[in-house]
Order: structure tokens, then C-alpha cells, then sequence
């Protein structure tokens, strides 16, 4: 049977490291590194120097999954990001990677999910590589939310950061791979995290706005949802899963997951200490911390679980 395997991953984050205090001093917010830590875990994060983009902290971390993988740019056949905040409307961030590598072979697009981008993209990814359509991905998360913050809501703005993850996803005959994908989205809830304008309506990039209760109130719901499904869809119990990969946006959120999966702490891969929510960028990012870490073992179940604007919920399955 062909599946789409996850061989590795990288990532790149800006150099400009920011603590609470710091973030506090540098945008006069009323806040402190107590109350963010309380609420969302978030110690610092990585912000974006002005000469960086999604496709420059894109490149960087494809090259890093590629090395890791001993894998050729030559050898890719698709570049799919994930990204919520592109260099620019068209050409997709995706065709910017691919020249940046030096890939000339196959096709390159964007997909926008929010902070379930990277799981999309994954599904899309996996979707066409079981069907024929390319023989090796670079599947990509990178995100410069620095750029659509409102840095006077102090609700909002300290809660994110800049980075980028990839993955290379190469479809191979075994038991490795991508067990499923499941996929959800209720546009009906697109006012409670959402940018404001953009370039098909204000001519510019928008701004971030989020009720933040209300995102909270859905989060572990339809998080807990979609585990169970893909577990269902795979005739798995929740003490079958070796790693948990969610999406970092709350420790508060994390944690909840980890605790309702029965894992214990040091089998959830958490980030948002250091990184803060990167959206489409947090899952690769953690998966890159990980496989820089060599925690995958061969056979282990790795769940990524991600909510996000839109909503957008989704869950992947795959056995490493
Ligand atoms: C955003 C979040 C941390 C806020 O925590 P909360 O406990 O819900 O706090 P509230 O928004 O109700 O605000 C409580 C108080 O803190 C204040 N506050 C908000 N941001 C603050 C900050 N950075 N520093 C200090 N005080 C702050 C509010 O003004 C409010 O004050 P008030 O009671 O005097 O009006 C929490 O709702 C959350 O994590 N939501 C999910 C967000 C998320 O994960 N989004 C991304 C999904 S992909």
C-alpha cells in the first residue's frame, strides 16, 4: 500500500527573541509577563527582523528538513505552505520557496486555514501523493503575524509569534505513514477570529481580532472531536497514541489534550513557551523540535491536532 511518509522535518526561527517584558516595554502594553504566562504558557517569542518573510523563514526551514532528510531539492515534486500571512497576494509563497531551493520540477500553491493551515496542507499533501500526482512534498507552515497584529490590543498581540516549520512527505510503499486526515470548518464562527480588511477589501494587509473566550470555549470540544475521530477511523484506542503534536496556541488547551489522551507530559511535544502561537507554522515548528530531538521512534503514533480561524479543526494520524 502507498502512504505518504512523514521523513522528516526543520525548522527557522528570526533571531529577535522577545520575553514578555521586553514585549511589554517595546509596544507600551499594559500587561504583564505574569498574566501571560497564567493564561497562555507564552514566555517569549520570535519576531521577524524587517528584511524576513513568510517565504525567506519558509526556505530556511525547508532547507533544514531537506538536510535532515538527505534529501535533493531536485527530488521535490510539490511545495505546499500553509500560511495566513503571504509575502504577498500572488504568486503563492509557495512558487517563491521553490525558486528559492532551486526546485524546478512540479507544481507549488498556498493554502489558507489559519492555525489548522499546516494539518491542510497536510491532508492536501497526502491526498496527491497517494493519488499519483507527485512522488516527494516539501509541506510547509510560515507565518509573519508580527505583520497583521494590532499591537494596542494587548488581548491578542501577545499571544503570537513569527517562524516557519516543513515537512518532507515522500510516498512510499509500508506501514509508514499517514493513517488519515480529517478536516472541519464551520464558517459560521468566522467573526470570533478573524483579520479585519485585506487586500481584496481595505487594499492592505488587515488586523488581527480575536474573542478570545469564545475561540477558548471551542477549542478542547472540537479538538477532543476530531482526536476521537481519527482514532475511530483507525481502530484505535487513546492509549494506542505514542506522541501528541498539537497546535501550540494555550498551554491551558495543550495540557487539557494531553490529560483527556491519558499521555503523560513528557509525550506531548510543547513549544508555546518559547515559540507562542506561530498558527500555521506551530505544528511543523514542534515537529522540528522533535526530530532534532530524535524523540519519533520507528512505529510510534504521532496525532497533530489543530483550531483555528475560520473555525478550522482538524486532526492527522500518522505512524512514524
Ligand atoms: C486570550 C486569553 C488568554 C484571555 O484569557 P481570559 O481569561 O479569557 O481573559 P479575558 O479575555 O476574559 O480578559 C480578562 C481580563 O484580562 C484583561 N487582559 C486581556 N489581555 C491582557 C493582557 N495581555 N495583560 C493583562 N490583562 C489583560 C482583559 O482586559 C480583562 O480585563 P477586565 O476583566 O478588566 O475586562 C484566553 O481567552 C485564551 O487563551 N483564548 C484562546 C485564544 C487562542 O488560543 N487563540 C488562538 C486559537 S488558534
Amino acid at each position: 500500500m502507498i502512504r505518504s511518509r512523514i521523513v522528516s522535518a526543520g525548522g527557522y526561527l528570526p533571531a529577535d527573541v522577545v520575553s514578555n517584558d521586553e514585549l511589554a516595554r517595546r509596544y507600551g502594553l499594559d500587561t504583564s509577563d505574569e498574566w501571560i504566562r497564567e493564561r497562555s504558557g507564552i514566555s517569549q517569542r520570535h519576531l521577524a527582523a524587517p528584511g524576513e518573510s513568510c517565504s525567506s523563514m519558509g526556505a530556511a526551514a525547508a532547507r533544514q528538513a531537506l538536510e535532515r532528510a538527505g534529501v535533493a531539492a531536485g527530488e521535490i515534486d510539490a511545495v505546499i505552505v500553509a500560511t495566513a500571512t503571504p509575502d504577498s497576494s500572488f504568486p503563492a509563497t509557495a512558487v517563491r520557496i521553490q525558486a528559492a531551493l532551486g526546485v524546478t520540477r512540479g507544481f507549488a500553491f498556498d493554502v489558507t486555514a489559519a492555525c489548522t493551515g499546516f494539518v491542510y496542507a497536510l491532508s492536501v499533501a497526502d491526498a496527491m501523493l497517494r493519488a499519483g500526482h507527485a512522488r516527494c512534498a516539501l509541506v510547509i507552515g510560515a507565518e509573519t503575524y508580527s505583520r497583521i497584529l494590532d499591537w494596542t490590543d494587548r488581548g491578542s498581540c501577545v499571544l503570537f509569534g513569527d517562524g516557519a516549520g516543513a515537512v518532507v512527505v515522500r510516498a512510499e510503499e509500508g506501514e509508514a505513514g499517514i493513517l488519515s486526515t480529517h478536516l472541519h470548518a464551520d464558517g459560521s464562527y468566522a467573526d470570533i477570529l478573524h483579520v479585519e480588511g485585506g487586500p481584496g477589501t481595505t487594499g492592505g494587509a488587515g488586523l488581527l481580532r480575536m474573542a478570545g473566550r469564545e475561540v477558548f470555549k471551542h477549542a478542547v470540544t472540537k479538538l477532543t472531536a476530531v482526536v476521537d475521530e481519527a482514532l475511530l477511523a483507525n481502530g484505535l484506542r487513546r492509549e494506542d497514541i505514542s506522541w501528541l503534536v498539537p497546535h501550540q496556541a494555550n498551554i491551558r488547551i495543550i495540557d487539557a489534550m494531553g490529560k483527556k489522551l491519558g499521555l503523560p507530559p513528557e509525550r506531548v511535544v510543547v513549544t508555546v513557551d518559547r515559540h507562542a502561537n506561530t498558527s500555521a507554522a506551530s505544528i511543523p515548528l514542534a515537529m522540528a523540535d522533535a526530530v532534532g530531538a530524535e524523540k519519533f521512534r520507528p512505529g510510534d503514533l504521532v496525532l497533530l491536532e489543530a483550531i483555528g480561524g475560520g473555525l478550522t479543526w482538524g486532526s492527522a494520524l500518522a505512524r512514524w
